[in-house]
């Protein structure tokens, strides 16, 4: 059951209903997609969501078409009544939690597909991945229609893909990014940390120090493909079992770099599994050239 200080809408009719009122009142509205399972890094979204806009509406819908087969959708940690506790807790207005039905009625065979920003990296290693995301966060755009929208930037190449969506489609929103929130030894907050073992965790707070390594290497002249060696031997000896990739690309279209130094912003860009758990992350590089 939801936090009864914290109104829900389980419907699309709801979500209007709502942001009808908001609206017509004079009101802004953000919003703010999540998958639940929510965290510090969530909750500052709705914080920095309730700073651009009157109403904060989050939505929290695990997206079953952004999940390959043999992915951990059925596993993905769902308790919505401590993460509506979370949101009121915020300041966020309304929870937006539709079924898996509302979202996808039967007989829905639309897809929203993303190129460019959406190929390398995840797109190689997830290959139906951001079309999942595409479509789930176009529909919650147009269920909702904010004046702006909240993205993590732990999810940075998903942020690009919603960025990009928006500007094709000429969505009436303003996407934003809120910054990564990390725990003490610098990991990630991912909902998919529940998953790691005590020493698993351990070896998990390792990965955002490669990251900050290579990139201060890379700031300091490094070039890019011994960098990413390099990054890439740390990783698997500090005991991740397989990496999808370690790669330094350009930040605002994701392309690749040359080998040699940088001379462009540009961030670093990790996948790496440990047990049965993939973790991403990534670091800005920032170079004097920059
Ligand atoms: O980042 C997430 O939690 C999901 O990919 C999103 C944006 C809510 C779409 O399902």
């Amino acid at each position: 059951m939801p936090d009864p200080t914290l109104p829900a809408a389980r419907t699309v009719a709801e979500l209007r209903a709502a942001v009808s009122a908001w609206r017509g009142a004079g009101r802004r509205v953000a919003l703010v997609p999540t998958m639940g399972a929510l965290h510090e890094g969530h909750l500052s979204l709705v914080r920095l969501g309730k700073s651009k806009a009157d109403h904060v509406v989050a939505s929290i819908f695990v997206n079953p078409t952004q999940f390959a087969p043999g992915e951990d959708f059925e596993a993905y940690p769902r308790d919505e009544a401590r993460d509506a506790a979370l949101l009121a807790g915020a300041g966020c207005d309304l929870l937006y939690a539709p079924t898996v039905a509302e979202m996808y009625p039967p007989g829905f065979s639309t897809s929203v597909d993303v190129g460019g920003v959406s190929t390398p990296l995840d797109g190689l290693a997830r290959p139906t991945h951001f079309a999942g995301v595409a479509t789930v966060v176009t529909k919650l755009l147009l269920q909702c229609r904010p004046d702006v929208a909240i993205f993590g930037e732990k999810d940075f190449q998903q942020l690009l893909v919603i960025r990009r969506l928006a500007r094709d489609l000429d969505l009436p929103v303003e996407i934003l990014g809120g910054p990564t929130k990390r725990d003490v030894d610098g990991l990630a907050l991912s909902s998919r940390n529940a998953y790691l073992s005590v020493e698993e965790r351990r070896v998990a707070g390792t990965l955002n120090l490669a990251l900050k390594t290579a990139a201060e290497a890379l700031a300091a002249g490094a070039a890019v493909d011994s960098v990413e060696a390099e990054a890439k031997a740390r990783i698997a000896s500090a005991g991740f079992g397989s990496i999808d990739y370690v790669e330094v690309r350009a930040e605002d279209d994701l392309g690749r770099l040359g080998p040699g130094p940088l001379e462009s912003p540009a961030r670093i860009f990790v996948a790496a599994r440990i047990g049965r758990t993939r973790l991403i992350d990534n670091w800005p590089v920032r170079t004097p050239v920059t």
